[in-house]
């Protein structure tokens, strides 16, 4: 079990303004934020990022998403980090989100779901590599 994950606030919750909110429903539940950045990728980053889906249906516009827009990206700490933070994000689809989760409160669409949360250590490992070198996280 490792102490960390790697979350991303996508663009539909950056252009609703929420960004602020969800920093602070992650804070207020125990993560400490060890490396964060603001930027915008490339569709070809977002292909290289998600490219485990690169059979998937939705793959295309998935890519086409995340790349169409700011996102935040961050490294959180806590005890149990990758159940903890699923279990605070909720459900991929929203729809089926718990109440009190953040894609419940933020999230619109299967597809544009507010926020990212790796699904396992070594996936939280290689996602937050992808972004950040070792003199950027704290
Ligand atoms: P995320 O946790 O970022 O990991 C993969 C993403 O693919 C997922 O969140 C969803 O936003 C997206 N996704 C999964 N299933 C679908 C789907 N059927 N249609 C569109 N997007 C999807």
């Amino acid at each position: 079990m490792s102490n960390r994950t790697f979350t991303m606030i996508k663009p539909d919750a950056v252009r609703a303004g929420n960004i602020g909110n969800i920093l602070q429903m992650i804070t207020d539940a125990g993560f400490k934020i060890v490396a964060m950045k603001y930027l915008h990728i490339t569709t070809a980053q977002a292909e290289k990022f998600y490219e485990v889906h690169a059979s998937r249906p939705f793959y295309g516009e998935l890519t086409q998403f995340m790349s169409s827009g700011p996102i935040v990206a961050a490294i959180l700490e806590k005890e149990n980090a990758v159940a903890d933070f699923r279990k605070l994000i909720g459900a991929t689809n929203p729809a089926q989100a718990e109440e009190g989760t953040i894609r419940k409160k933020y999230a619109a669409s299967l597809g544009e779901n507010a926020v990212h949360g790796s699904d396992s250590d070594e996936n939280a490992k290689i996602e937050g590599e992808f972004y950040f070198s070792g003199i950027e996280q704290f």
